[in-house]
């Protein structure tokens, strides 16, 4: 076992105060507890694109009209399974905060995503907006407009880099910017995001300087840069930059970001509106839809099948397509609570004892007085903030967590549509 793990291995045995590891398990419940879940967000999984990247990680196929028209209509049975096994005897409806479509490449099928809306809005009230991925190539103003007709009120466009250099290094085509600033002007949304990659070999600070600028310049209020990861079960050839390289960008991105007066609205992201916000991570409770989506409840984890195929006929069988759940222990759900609540950069006293009931002091007192102590976090008010090192540790971590945990989930995923079990 190397060292890292082993630290690992110990630090979540310290502060979930057990030595359980987490267990994922094949057996599921029908029914989602989901009313009871305030703050709660909806996700949902397009699994479709144009052409395949080598180096992405996330459940997705080559389009195919028949098929993924085929998964559109499983997808909206799911949504009335989950909807109408909770809802159907109330006639009343949950409200949750945002909507976000993932992928894949939800936009390729932005016709559809009208009929999905309607289908989630029978049963939830959405109070913070809709927000969807897309390719650059998506950006078109037929495309856009069809967007906003159905709701849409958040875009996120992956980038990836406005250097032909960095794009071919990906195995991309070069990003036609003026054409794309002039679309996003014509069809405007109250976001619009930008993904970058970074971290790429031999980019510089001035390389993604030049980045954010662009963005910036030609549409964007907000960016996710996010630090280039190396899947094992990918067939990327990318090599990947060294730890401390990795860690002079991250700072020197930020400082930059920050001196622009930018907003950090997570580790990743940053906007320069401060109502402007696209994140489909940092909500308490989320409920996932379509294949790979994953849901967190107030006492379990669950993830759905990856096989488009295999969800397809669960679906059909009037069966939610859940491939695995965790069932958390309370540490264990106060751990992944700050985890990703930590993605934000801020964690509130007042939350986590409205959450848990218990006081996050008495919780992890002494942890977060280590945390002060070494720098890591500083404290106003009732609030926790990151700070710049603490950022670089979180990454750090973050970078290790996927690697470790993700990368071994979504590998035996890809492989297995229903899994007996996983332990991490
Ligand atoms: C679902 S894609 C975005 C939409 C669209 N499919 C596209 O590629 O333009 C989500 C984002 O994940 C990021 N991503 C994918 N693979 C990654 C990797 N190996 N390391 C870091 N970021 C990655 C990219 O920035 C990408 O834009
Ligand atoms: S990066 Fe985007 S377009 Fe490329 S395979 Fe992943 S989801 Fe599809």
């Amino acid at each position: 076992m190397s060292v890292m793990k082993l630290l690992s291995k110990l630090a979540r045995m310290w502060l979930t105060r057990t030595t359980k590891p987490f267990t994922f398990h094949n057996d599921y419940d029908e029914h989602l507890r989901f009313l009871e879940c305030s703050n709660l967000g909806l996700y949902v999984h397009i699994p479709f694109c144009k052409k395949i990247c080598n180096f992405c990680p996330y459940c997705k196929t080559a389009y195919q009209e028949d098929l993924a028209n085929a998964y559109l209509d499983a997808l909206l049975q799911e949504i009335e399974l989950v909807g109408e096994r909770e809802l159907g005897q109330t006639g009343e409806k949950k409200q949750v905060t945002s909507l976000y479509f993932g992928g894949g490449t939800p936009a390729l099928m932005a016709e559809r995503l009208g009929e999905i809306i309607a289908a989630l809005q029978k049963y939830f009230v959405i109070t913070e907006g809709i927000g969807v991925e897309l390719h650059p190539d998506n950006v078109t103003k037929e495309t856009l407009t069809i967007l906003k007709a159905a709701g849409v009120t958040k875009i996120s466009i992956g980038v990836q880099s406005f250097q032909e250099k960095y794009q071919s290094i990906l195995g991309r085509k070069p990003v036609e910017i003026e054409k794309m600033s002039a679309v996003l002007r014509e069809v405007p949304f109250e976001t619009v995001s930008m993904d970058f990659i970074f971290a790429l070999p031999e980019q510089t600070f001035e390389d993604l300087k030049a980045d954010i600028d662009l963005a910036f310049q030609n549409g964007a209020n907000h960016i996710a840069i996010y630090p280039f990861i190396d899947f094992t079960f990918t067939k990327s050839a990318v090599p990947v930059m060294p730890n401390r390289q990795k860690r002079k960008l991250l700072d020197k991105i930020t400082k930059y970001c920050l001196e622009q007066g930018y907003i950090r609205s997570s580790i990743w992201t940053f906007s320069s509106e401060s109502h402007v916000g696209y994140s489909s991570m940092t909500r308490d409770n989320f409920l996932g839809f379509g294949c790979s989506a994953t849901s967190l409840l107030k006492d379990q984890f669950k993830i759905n099948t990856f096989s488009v195929q295999e969800y397809i006929k669960r679906v059909e069988a009037q069966k939610l397509p859940t491939s695995l759940t965790i069932r958390f222990t309370k540490w264990q759900r106060m751990i992944y609570y700050l985890f990703w609540t930590a993605y934000s950069t801020k964690v509130e006293e007042e939350d986590f004892e409205k959450f848990f009931g218990v006081p996050l002091k008495k919780a992890y007192g002494f942890e977060l007085f280590v945390a002060r102590m070494c720098g890591f976090v500083k404290k106003e008010g009732g609030k926790y903030e990151m700070t710049l090192r603490g950022a670089f540790y979180y990454h750090y971590f973050e970078n290790y967590y996927t690697l470790a945990y993700i990368d071994k989930m979504w590998g035996i995923m890809r492989k297995e549509a229903f899994p007996e079990r996983i332990v991490l």
